[in-house]
C-alpha cells in the first residue's frame, strides 16, 4: 500500500479517477493528503466528499522554494511516499524534488517530448498532428522532461477543437495515471537513465493505427 500526497490546482478530475480506482480496489494506494495552491477549487470538494484530508497552502507572497518547503513539511508529516501532481499548475523546485527524488509523478496532456508546457490542445490542432495523447512521467528539474512511465495515444480528427481533443485525452489520463501509480505500488518500475522499465508486464500488442485510415492499402 503506497501513501500518496496529491497536489491540485483545479477541477481534480484526475484526483477523482484515482479516488474511484482506490475505492473500487483496483489501485493499491491510500491518499493521505490533498493539497491545493488555489483556494475553493473543485478538487478540494471532491476530497471532502470522500473523507480525505485536504488543505490549501497559499502561495501569495511566498518564494517558490519557501512554498515548496511548506509542502514538503506537510507531505512528510502525512507520511507520504509518492507525490502526485494531478492538474497542479505551479512550477516545483529542487526543494520538493530533493525531498522526493524520483517520487514525484506528473500527468501531461500530450505525447512528450512533443508539446510540453500549457494549453497544448489548441497548439496540437493548429500544428495538424494526426495523433495526440498523454504521458505520466517522473518529475525532474526540467519542464515536462522527466523519465516517461506510460503513454496513451488518441487520434486527432479534422473537426477537432481544443475542447473536443482535451476531452478525448482526459479520458485516457484517468486510466494511465492510476495505472502508473499501481505499477509503482507493485514495485515494478525500474529507472535506468532516461528509461523507466515496467518489469513483469506483457508487451503492448505489436499493432498500429493510421490516421486518416489508409483504406486503399488494406490487405
Ligand atoms: C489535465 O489536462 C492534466 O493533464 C493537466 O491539467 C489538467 C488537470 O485536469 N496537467 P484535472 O484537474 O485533473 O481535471
Amino acid at each position: 500500500m503506497v501513501n500518496l500526497g496529491v497536489l491540485v490546482s483545479g477541477s481534480g478530475s484526475n484526483l477523482q479517477a484515482i479516488i474511484d480506482n482506490i475505492e473500487a480496489g483496483r489501485l493499491n494506494a491510500r491518499i493521505k493528503i490533498v493539497v491545493s495552491n488555489v483556494p475553493d477549487v473543485f478538487a478540494l470538494e471532491r476530497a471532502r466528499k470522500h473523507g480525505i484530508s485536504s488543505m490549501v497552502i497559499s502561495h501569495a507572497g511566498c518564494r517558490r522554494e519557501d512554498f515548496d518547503q511548506k509542502l514538503v513539511d506537510v507531505l512528510k508529516a502525512n507520511e507520504v511516499e509518492l507525490v502526485i501532481l494531478a492538474g497542479y499548475m505551479r512550477m516545483i523546485t529542487s526543494v520538493l524534488l530533493r525531498a522526493f527524488p524520483m517520487r514525484v509523478m506528473n500527468i501531461h496532456p500530450a505525447l512528450l517530448p512533443a508539446f510540453p508546457g500549457t494549453h497544448v490542445w489548441q497548439t496540437e490542432v493548429d500544428y495538424g498532428v494526426k495523433f495526440a495523447g498523454c504521458t505520466v512521467h517522473f518529475v525532474d528539474e526540467g519542464t515536462d522532461t522527466g523519465p516517461i512511465i506510460i503513454q496513451a495515444v488518441v487520434p486527432v480528427y479534422d473537426d477537432d477543437t481544443a475542447d473536443t481533443l482535451n476531452a478525448r485525452i482526459l479520458k485516457q489520463e484517468h486510466k494511465i495515471f492510476s495505472q502508473a501509480i499501481q505499477l509503482y505500488a507493485e514495485g515494478r518500475l525500474e529507472i535506468k537513465g532516461r528509461r523507466v522499465l515496467a518489469r513483469g508486464l506483457a508487451k503492448a500488442p505489436d499493432s498500429f493505427m493510421i490516421n486518416p485510415p489508409a483504406k486503399i492499402f488494406d490487405s
